[in-house]
């Protein structure tokens, strides 16, 4: 894979950039820039050598949310370039040929596209022939086959932006884990965590488990969990739950009945009743996790350990503390974070959700094996 200062020759010429955009919006107020602002140096560094940038995002799953509070965004920040909201490929092209004196042109919702999603040649030779060369900076998003991710790096020559070699130096850390090391592994969906869980069983010398994850394993393990959030029918549980790095929740916060969220109760992990619904961790587990925590040189945390933030909020606090390397997986504990404003207190804030989990998971993902078999040089 080659890195960005390996790029040469692109004063006056266009390099295509695919970004990952997609944060939180709200009345079309950016709730979150940290991914937007992951990307900035990636952008700086290609204006500084002279180059033009067509950057390519999505927001959203299907296409139908638009980039204009990004571009406006990018514009605050005194970027110079235009925003195309014109999914015709003409006119994008017009656009991109007025491109001079190191302008942007921020291209509207690449998922509106057909042919995105799909990884549709045709479409991925027009994306390539806007531009000289491609960067991707998008780590966020290379977990998806997209002709934006994975399409336009067989077209063209194609490198590692800034955050995508940062993302891949910190998260390798973890495939190589520095002792004592505590994973914490939050949420939900059995399917994208399972294998995660297991492979991390293996390397890391505790694991602990939140969230709608510990809802199952705890029914696994013979415990009531009364109408909490869980799945049936995944195999290999069993013998997972045997294994004695597996820590799960010793207490829980349980909604009773019908009693409304102001009536929460804290109850030992054997005291659940069927009426009641978990929805969070204890205290006491938290504090029986202090130990493990001033111990480790590397821990690993991608949540939310609960229905409520609360428990996920104690942990983040405890783990600001720690002396370890600490690592956390983006997506849903990274709006956590946010509001805490504490990004700057642990080694590294992955800007990937499903992308980072993935990459935990394989040590790769495809729009990185896209960039290790392209073209040479521009
Ligand atoms: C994300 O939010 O995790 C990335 O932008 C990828 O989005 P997606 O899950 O819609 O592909």
């Amino acid at each position: 894979m080659k890195s960005l200062n390996k790029l040469a020759g692109i004063k006056n010429k266009t390099v295509i950039l695919r970004a990952d955009f997609n944060v939180p919006i709200i009345d079309d107020k950016i709730i979150d820039s940290f991914r937007i602002d992951a990307t900035l140096p990636t952008i700086d560094y290609l204006l500084k050598k002279g180059a033009n940038i067509i950057i390519l995002a999505h927001l959203g799953d299907d296409g139908k949310k638009s980039l204009a509070p990004i571009a406006g965004y990018l514009n605050k920040k005194k970027y110079k370039g235009y925003f195309e909201k014109s999914d015709n490929p003409e006119i994008i092209r017009d656009s991109a040929n007025r491109l001079c004196n190191g302008e942007i042109l921020l291209v509207e919702n690449i998922r509106r596209f057909a042919g995105e999603k799909e990884n549709k040649k045709d479409f991925a030779v027009f994306l390539a022939s806007l531009g000289i060369a491609f960067v991707n900076d998008a780590f966020a998003v290379s977990h998806r086959n997209h002709a934006s991710v994975i399409g336009i790096p067989k077209l063209l020559p194609s490198y590692a932006g800034i955050q995508m070699e940062k993302e891949i130096k910190m998260l390798g850390k973890i495939l190589k884990p520095k002792h004592p090391f505590l994973f914490i592994l939050g949420g939900a969906k059995f399917e994208t965590k399972l294998p995660l869980l297991k492979k991390y069983l293996n390397i890391a010398d505790a694991v602990f488990v939140g969230g709608a994850l510990a809802n199952t394993l705890l029914k696994e393990r013979g415990y009531e969990i009364g109408k909490s959030l869980n799945e049936d029918d995944i195999k290999g549980l069993k013998q997972l739950v045997k294994n004695p790095k597996l820590l799960l929740p010793m207490d829980v916060v349980v909604e009773r009945g019908k009693t409304s969220l102001k009536k929460l109760n804290t109850v030992g992990i054997e005291e659940v009743e069927k009426k009641d619904t978990i929805i969070d961790v204890g205290t006491e587990t938290l504090t029986r996790l202090i130990p493990l925590i001033n111990s480790a040189k590397l821990i690993v945390f991608n949540g939310p350990i609960g229905k409520i933030e609360d428990g996920t909020k104690d942990l983040l606090k405890l783990l600001a503390k720690s002396k370890a390397e600490v690592i956390i997986g983006g997506g849903d504990t990274d709006e956590v974070i946010n509001e805490l404003k504490m990004r700057d207190k642990f080694t590294f804030v992955s800007t990937g959700g499903g992308a980072t989990l993935e990459f935990l998971a394989h040590g790769t993902l495809p729009g990185i094996k896209a960039l290790k078999l392209a073209l040479g040089k521009a």
